[in-house]
């Protein structure tokens, strides 16, 4: 028989092990964002830069080889992952509108994770600042408490690039003595300084957490401690492989990199509109800042990492490390994101899922201690899981909603501009174990871009919702490269599909960078046979529509 005494340790002992399972068998989330950072990643074979915090993590998570941006610009890119929503959906292509006011109510991804019970938690760029996110980042819609942003930012743009001969500008290439800048800090430094903070508060939280940090590098400009470059000594950079702009590309491809020459030491070289070329020896510096830049938030990114683990948090936090789009280095001539081309749309993304994609460590177990960036040696560590299926920023929020155990997200009807809660992308969680494999997934990125004309303009790069006519449809497979430049009326967000002003083919076998645009005369017949207006331009049956007509073309050339 069992004494009173041995069924109140009975229940305490059943109540412990709810309390596991339910309160602490939640998986907390940290999602580290890049900004403008392509896969310039040792985990993505960059053969020159020096990634080692991020490619340790990579080591240990599934590594998205081919993941693409929405849109090759901050706020319509970072709207869309947040929301799940492609541009077309968000109404998002210039910086200058709120979803909820002028699309509609979307849930984003914390927000939905604050709904079941998660404290939610940003630091620095993760919503793109401003009327598009409602001046608060959303807040109190997606997180729990005011986001955090970093004093020293508001110096971002200032004076306090110092020239050779002492004075100060406001430079493109700006690479300082911290301890010299105003408030003796940089952005970075204080979201890594913030972000460890609040992990060390959630420690012991009775809430799961939903934990983002937006990097404000390696965006322009390259305001960056001074030692990372001496990572890079500058006789070791190269120029990027394909530093002309093609002769097929069309105009309406183009964009006119604007915001570099607006820095001081870019405007002294009188760079000619809107093809330059930068000076030779002023690109490799571009290219040694940039490199430099990435590092330094590799080192950011290996200090957030280490306290994870020192607080045992690495065995029930899913880590997402990604960004919001790429940027050119100089391939095709250009010098920014504001594109179509895979250097402004391809993004790192990798996952690490403790028990999925690695084994959870034990109590107390190190998986993620600081790499010194500025070791002897380049350290290797294993791949990863590398996953070389094209997938999209807008699987990002099914995924991780449910590798986190929530409800997962349904596919959007269409329209969905009523629909609060939907995705239109793909859970890629079949995608992360080791052992299982979809073939069955779909194997296409959506990427798109407005220009306001036809012709080459000052703000072809990044033109406001009412100038913009003309929109580049863009399909990716794992072999080509298809875009459609068609009208676009911004009044009513009409895509005219019969409306062709330009198109690109590349077939990535032979072009992986892009540069022989094989779309031409003969293929105008092919587009007839595509007269499809549509009035909600990303609906399944466009995105049908591109993939036939890619793959139509393609054909043509017997490829
Ligand atoms: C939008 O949704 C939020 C909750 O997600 C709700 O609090 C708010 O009232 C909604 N706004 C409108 C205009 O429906
Ligand atoms: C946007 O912010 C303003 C001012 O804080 C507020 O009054 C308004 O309700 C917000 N919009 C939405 C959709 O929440
Ligand atoms: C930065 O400046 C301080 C004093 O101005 C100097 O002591 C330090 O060596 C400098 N650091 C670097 C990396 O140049
Ligand atoms: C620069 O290149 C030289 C020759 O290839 C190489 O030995 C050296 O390690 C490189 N330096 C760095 C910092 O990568
Ligand atoms: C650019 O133009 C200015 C004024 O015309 C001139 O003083 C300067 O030397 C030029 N710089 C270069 C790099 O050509």
């Amino acid at each position: 028989m069992f004494s009173r005494a041995h069924i109140w340790l009975l229940l305490f002992l059943v109540y412990l092990l709810v309390l596991c399972v339910f309160a602490k068998g939640k998986f907390n989330v940290l999602f580290l964002i890049a900004d403008d950072l392509r896969p310039t990643l040792g985990c993505y074979s960059d053969p020159v830069v020096k990634s080692p915090n991020i490619d340790r993590l990579a080591s240990k998570s599934t590594v998205f080889y081919n993941a693409f941006a929405q849109q090759a610009v901050c706020g319509p890119s970072r709207t869309s992952f947040l929301t799940s929503r492609r541009p077309d959906t968000t109404r998002l292509y210039d910086f200058n509108s709120y979803w909820r006011v002028s699309a509609g109510n979307y849930t984003t991804l914390p927000q939905y994770f604050k709904s079941n019970g998660y404290t939610t938690l940003s630091v620095g760029k993760v919503f793109h600042p401003g009327i598009a996110s409602n001046h608060t980042d959303d807040y109190p819609y997606s997180w729990s408490v005011p986001p955090y942003h970093p004093p020293s930012f508001s110096y971002e743009k200032r004076k306090v690039c110092k020239s050779e001969d002492g004075t100060l500008h406001s430079n493109l290439l700006c690479a300082v003595n911290v301890s010299e800048m105003p408030l003796r800090t940089l952005p970075d430094l204080e979201n890594a300084a913030e972000a460890v903070r609040l992990l060390k508060t959630m420690k012991d939280a009775e809430t799961p957490f939903f934990l983002a940090v937006g990097f404000y590098k390696p965006h322009i400009p390259f305001r960056i401690p001074v030692e990372y470059l001496k990572l890079y000594p500058i006789e070791n950079m190269t120029l990027a492989s394909d530093p002309d702009v093609p002769k097929k590309l069309p105009k309406v491809a183009y964009n006119p990199w604007m915001d570099i020459r607006k820095r001081e030491d870019v405007k002294a070289l009188n760079l000619s509109f809107p093809y330059g070329p930068i000076p030779k020896d002023f690109q490799l510096r571009i290219r040694q800042h940039y490199y430099a830049a990435v590092s330094y938030i590799d080192a950011q990114v290996g200090k957030i990492l280490q306290v994870l683990d020192d607080l045992d948090l690495t065995k029930e936090t899913i880590v997402v490390f990604t960004s919001d789009h790429g940027w050119s280095l100089g391939e095709h001539g250009e010098w920014a994101k504001y594109s179509n081309f895979d250097v402004a749309t391809r993004v790192p993304l990798i996952v690490y899922a403790p028990g999925v994609t690695s084994p959870r460590p034990w109590p107390g177990g190190k998986m993620f201690s600081y790499v010194n960036v500025f070791g002897k040696a380049r350290e290797r560590f294993d791949e990863g899981y590398l996953v070389r299926s094209v997938v999209e920023l807008v699987d990002v929020f099914p995924t991780v909603a449910s590798l986190a155990g929530l409800v997962s997200v349904h596919h959007c009807p269409v329209p969905s501009f009523k629909t609060v809660l939907c995705t239109e992308g793909s859970n890629l969680v079949h995608l992360l174990g080791r052992h299982e494999r979809n073939p069955n997934h779909q194997a296409y990125a959506f990427s798109q871009y407005p220009r306001p004309g036809d012709t080459i303009r000052d703000d072809s790069d990044l033109p406001s919702l009412a100038n913009i006519t003309v929109m580049g449809y863009s399909v990716r497979s794992t072999d080509f490269h298809f875009t459609l430049w068609v009208g676009f009326d911004s009044s009513c967000f009409y895509a005219n599909l019969s409306d062709v002003h330009a198109g690109e083919l590349y077939i990535l076998s032979e072009d992986p960078n892009e540069d022989n645009n094989i779309y031409n005369e003969q293929v105008h017949a092919d587009v007839a046979m595509l007269k499809l207006g549509t009035r909600y331009p990303w609906t399944e049956s466009l995105k049908e529509h591109m993939i036939f007509l890619g793959k139509a073309l393609k054909g043509n050339w017997n490829l």
